[in-house]
């Protein structure tokens, strides 16, 4: 199966991404993070973002709970950092963290931000785009919210090269191509864009199966203002409303195919501990 268009994998979509998070949020924090997204390699992440300033405004998109959050208010003073999201639940974990007290928590779409142009020092997203029906259109909001001389940085999947994997990428969420982010960044404007892929410690540098969290796209804004690319109008306002059943076969498909990359994950960290060290698995 080649790769399938913008919007139409299960759950890059906002409505079912939203029940999604309205039960993961229930255990976000003690079961998604911390094996693959760990507190070590998110904040290696957060390296790339050049949080070199305690004084940056800095923006967080898809801040879910505020895990990534926790490292960017080690850098940076919480009261300038607001952390987006569009999933209520999620927000309501970030805001029941101490650390987090002090920053602005508002609901809101990656791909509409409510920030005005020549926003914001730094744009932060981690794993976020893997949702958005239309990733140019998030990316492009990016650039509008930067200040000039701004940076973001996005954190996302890597699409898998072995077949099977890739089977059950395409039914799960967005998994972008290297050259996909390139392309992305490029057509916003950003320039000095950057990528590294890091999958888990654990995969011993294979990338066959893909990685959830490990592609880092960094760029930078040079001109102030607008993108210079201009978007129609959004794709999930102008198609007819999603019906209910077609929302629930698009949840459940995608919850069955994310399974897939659990047991993958559980695979690769059995073999890591099995085949002798030196060996690429
Ligand atoms: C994997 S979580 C990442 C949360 C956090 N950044 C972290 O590092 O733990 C993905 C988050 O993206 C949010 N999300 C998905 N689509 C979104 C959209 N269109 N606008 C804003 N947030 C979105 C989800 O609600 C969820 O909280």
């Amino acid at each position: 199966m080649g790769v399938k268009q913008a919007g139409t994998r299960p759950m890059q979509n906002k409505k079912v991404a939203f029940w999604f998070y309205r039960l993961l949020s229930m255990v976000y924090d003690d079961r998604c993070t911390g094996v693959a997204w760990t507190v070590e390699i998110r904040d290696a992440a957060m390296q790339r973002a050049d949080l070199c300033d305690r004084k940056l405004k800095v923006v967080d998109v898809g801040g879910g709970t505020g895990y990534s959050t926790l490292a960017i208010v080690k850098k940076v003073d919480p009261e300038n950092v607001t952390i987006l999201d569009q999933s209520t639940h999620q927000l309501q974990k970030a805001r029941e963290k101490e650390e987090l007290r002090k920053c602005t928590i508002i609901q809101g779409d990656a791909e509409n931000l409510p920030f005005p142009n020549d926003y914001a020092d730094r744009y932060i997203s981690a794993g976020c785009i893997e949702y958005w029906p239309e990733p140019q259109r998030g990316i492009t909001e990016a650039y509008r919210v930067l200040k000039p001389g701004g940076l973001a940085c996005v954190i996302g999947p890597l699409y898998p090269t072995f077949w099977l994997s890739r089977f059950f990428a395409d039914w799960w969420m967005l998994f972008p191509k290297e050259e996909e982010y390139v392309s992305w960044f490029k057509n916003a404007g950003f320039e000095d864009i950057k990528v590294e892929i890091e999958p888990p410690w654990w995969f011993r540098g294979s990338l066959r199966h893909g990685v959830i969290m490990g592609c880092w796209v960094t760029g930078v804004k040079k001109k102030e203002g607008d993108s210079p690319l201009k978007m129609s109008p959004k794709l999930e306002e102008i198609e007819k409303p999603e019906g209910v059943f077609s929302s629930l076969g698009r949840f459940i498909l995608g919850s069955l195919a994310a399974v897939y990359f659990v047991l993958v994950s559980n695979y690769m960290w059995i073999k890591y501990f099995i085949f002798p060290k030196g060996v690429a698995v």
